[in-house]
């Protein structure tokens, strides 16, 4: 691994991190260090399969398993899991791993962010996600360091964003899969309006992500936000029928009686991935349901289409360019496939007790 630059990656097992690991493993210049609870895992696995890939075993949510984590290393991307962690922790442990890195001299620290959706929606507390605003108020925060640090100090350590929106691989699982019908055609039933989402391929981010890196001069103090395309609902289910032949539908349903049809579980909390009684929780955890009304005005009121495409093009000419050149590389269909590990996970152990 001579002259390799070494950069851990957090979240390196999931849905986003996965193309991350892959593009630097693939460069050549970076080796890279994956930090996660299970290395026996298929999706561990794999990536460990790759070249100049290790698998470093432990918690996000641990400040022992963090300094283990950031040791020795030239970079770091890290994608903390609201979804497991819930909002306080997160917020916690995003600025811990941000100050842990600092102690370790990391010299580039790329932070995985959404957009903080209450900020640029003007402060309106109904845009109050915490998953969302979980990591937005982090990368602001670290961001604006270098405003109150010393020049060199601020300089000491690069530190660059990227702000990706809801996955356009949600298509295939979690919040976008359509309904089938037994007529034929596909039916997205859900509270959107009529904004423009910016939905990111994860194909791309992995791209994105090894631009940061390559070119810190440009991406220090970057927020980057990322988008495939910015389309509304109704765009998505007329693009399906023009890719497909298929009948494409969008309904719009209030959130009432989206919500409880949606939630992973009754009483779900916005960190539905730990059980029902297995955490101790305070009046400042959120509900799925609260979370994620928050998030649907958020994201289909257009708040978050605020991405320069034209930006996005430079960095990655070769990026898919639309939602429409996504579904035929996909040979999208509108029918599940698994990408997110948290729900692959989770119907795996629903699965198994019962
Ligand atoms: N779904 C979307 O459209 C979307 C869009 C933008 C951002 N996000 C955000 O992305 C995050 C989830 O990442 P993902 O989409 O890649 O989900 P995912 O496919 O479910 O992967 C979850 C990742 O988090 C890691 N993880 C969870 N808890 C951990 C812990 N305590 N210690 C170490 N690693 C832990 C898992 O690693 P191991 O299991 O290997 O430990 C895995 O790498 C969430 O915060 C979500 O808000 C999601």
């Amino acid at each position: 691994m001579a002259n390799l630059r070494l950069i851990l990656v957090i979240g390196g097992t999931g849905a986003q991190g996965s193309p991350v690991v892959q593009a630097l493993s693939e460069s050549g210049r970076y080796s890279v260090r994956v930090l996660t609870r299970n290395p026996n895992s298929e999706h561990a696995k794999k990536l460990s399969a790759l070249p100049n890939v290790t698998l470093l075993q432990g918690s996000q949510d641990s400040q022992r398993d963090l300094h283990a984590a950031f040791t020795g290393v030239y970079g770091a991307w890290v994608n903390l899991d609201g979804f497991t962690l819930g909002e306080k922790n997160e917020l916690f442990y995003g600025i811990r791993a941000y100050e842990i890195a600092r102690h370790h001299g990391v010299q580039h620290y790329v932070f995985a962010t959404i957009d903080y959706g209450l900020r640029k929606a003007g402060w309106d507390e109904q845009y109050h996600c915490g998953h969302n605003d979980g990591k937005g108020r982090v990368a602001d925060l670290i961001l604006g360091l270098s405003h109150v640090e010393s020049a060199a100090a601020a300089t000491a350590m690069k530190t660059s964003v990227l702000a990706t929106g809801p996955y356009m691989d949600m298509l295939f699982d979690g919040m976008f899969v359509p309904k089938e019908r037994d007529d034929g055609s596909f039916v997205w039933e859900n509270p959107a309006g009529d904004g423009k989402i910016p939905l990111i391929a994860l194909d791309d981010v992995g791209v994105y992500s090894l631009w940061i890196f390559d070119n810190p001069s440009e991406s220090a103090g970057l927020n980057l936000e990322v988008a495939t395309d910015q389309v509304s609902f109704a765009e998505i289910a007329a693009t399906f029928t023009r890719v497909t032949g298929k009948t494409g539908i969008h309904k719009r349903i209030p959130l009432e009686e989206y919500l409880p049809k949606a939630e992973p579980y009754p009483g779900a909390y916005a960190n539905w991935t730990i059980k029902p009684d297995a955490q101790a929780r305070d009046e400042s955890f959120m509900t799925w349901r609260e979370n994620f009304s928050a998030w649907w005005r958020y994201w289909s009121e257009g708040y978050g289409a605020t991405r320069d495409m034209g930006l996005l093009d430079r960095i990655h000419p070769s990026r898919i360019p639309s939602l429409e050149a996504w579904m035929r590389v996909k040979k999208y269909d509108g029918r599940p496939r698994s990408v997110i590990k948290d729900l692959h996970e989770f119907r795996s152990s629903a699965a198994k007790s019962g």
